[in-house]
């Protein structure tokens, strides 16, 4: 059995800002940091910043008054913006900058007179901080079934974003129809999703063209992990998603010539490099690393963070 790793994989340029800024405020002000949602949607990543004493929480009533936050990187309605600044809470927003990017353009439409249709997935932390951009008149579609029940009031001004982790091809598809049922509509040149979705897609299509079993290293909660192993699956290959090392099984690869493993965009390469060891030990022989693009995206930790830490200086 061969493995073949695929590239780029894995931490994307939000996710190390979102977990840099967690770790920074430990260092800088010690525990307890507080983290509104999971920083990232990572078991691993989560179970050891809680060990260094960020405490993780899903409502700002648990903050006691002047603790610190920190928002995730999938972003808070301007609710929750509002209701720690009138808790006199400290916020360190890890929001991604490029989820940041759509929460902007919802607000620009909504300004402009445009209703504004979201293409994404109901449940989901940065949906729900999207649409909580504004008061009203965005409305979340998942399906194509769904552009026909949208309460639009003027079809002629309507404008659409998307979840930046959604699966590119199915988002490409559901635009086709938005814009057939929309004619006028405006939006961004393709989509929001980023370049590492884009990336990490583009990556697993290739390892599943000659691979006959794909491991995908995230969690099961994941947006961008799942999307990972459905579109293997997609492709006629079978794919499973794990946490680490300790979930696979090694029935999975009894008939495998060629695994790939690939990891989201929330996941620490250590947990990769774990299952490629377990592999190993079953027996794998070579390991191979994929031709990809470089990834050279850097985001910069949150002002008043940096602010906050000079400050201190
Ligand atoms: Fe940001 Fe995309 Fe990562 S939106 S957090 S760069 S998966």
């Amino acid at each position: 059995m061969r493995i073949y790793v695929a590239n780029p994989r894995g931490f994307c340029a939000g996710v190390e800002r979102a977990i840099a800024t967690v770790e920074r405020a430990l260092e800088e002000f010690g525990p307890p940091v507080y983290v509104r949602h999971e920083v990232v949607h990572n078991k691993t990543v989560v179970e050891a910043l809680r060990a260094r004493g960020a405490v993780f929480v899903e409502d700002l009533a648990e903050v006691p008054p002047g603790g610190r936050v920190v928002f995730s990187a999938h972003g808070v309605a301007r609710a929750i913006s509002e209701e720690a600044r009138m808790r006199g809470l400290t916020v360190f927003d890890a929001t991604c900058p490029l989820v940041s990017k759509v929460h902007k353009e919802v607000i620009r439409w909504r300004r402009e007179g445009y209703e504004c249709l979201l293409i994404g997935h109901a449940g989901h932390p940065e949906v729900e901080g999207t649409l909580g951009q504004v008061a009203d008149g965005v409305y979340l579609v998942q399906t194509e079934r769904d552009l026909d029940s949208v309460p639009v009031k003027d079809p002629e001004h309507v404008a659409y974003v998307t979840q930046t982790t959604l699966s590119v091809e199915d988002t490409a598809r559901l635009i086709g129809a938005l814009r057939h049922r929309f004619p006028s509509a405006c939006g961004p040149r393709t989509d929001d999703i980023c370049y590492a979705t884009q990336n990490r897609q583009d990556a697993v299509r290739a390892l599943a063209r000659h691979c006959d079993v794909v491991v995908v290293v995230g969690s099961a909660h994941s947006s961008n992990a799942n999307r990972l192993r459905e579109l293997a699956l997609g492709m006629g290959v079978p794919a499973y998603l794990v946490d680490g090392a300790a979930d696979l099984e090694h029935a999975w690869f009894a008939q495998s010539k060629a695994v790939g493993v690939t990891a989201g965009a929330s996941t620490p390469e250590h947990a990769v490099q774990a299952v490629i060891r377990r592999l190993g030990e079953w027996g794998a022989r070579l390991v191979q690393e994929e031709e990809g693009p470089a990834e050279t995206v850097v985001f910069s930790l949150p002002k008043a963070l940096k602010r906050a830490s000079a400050a201190r200086q």
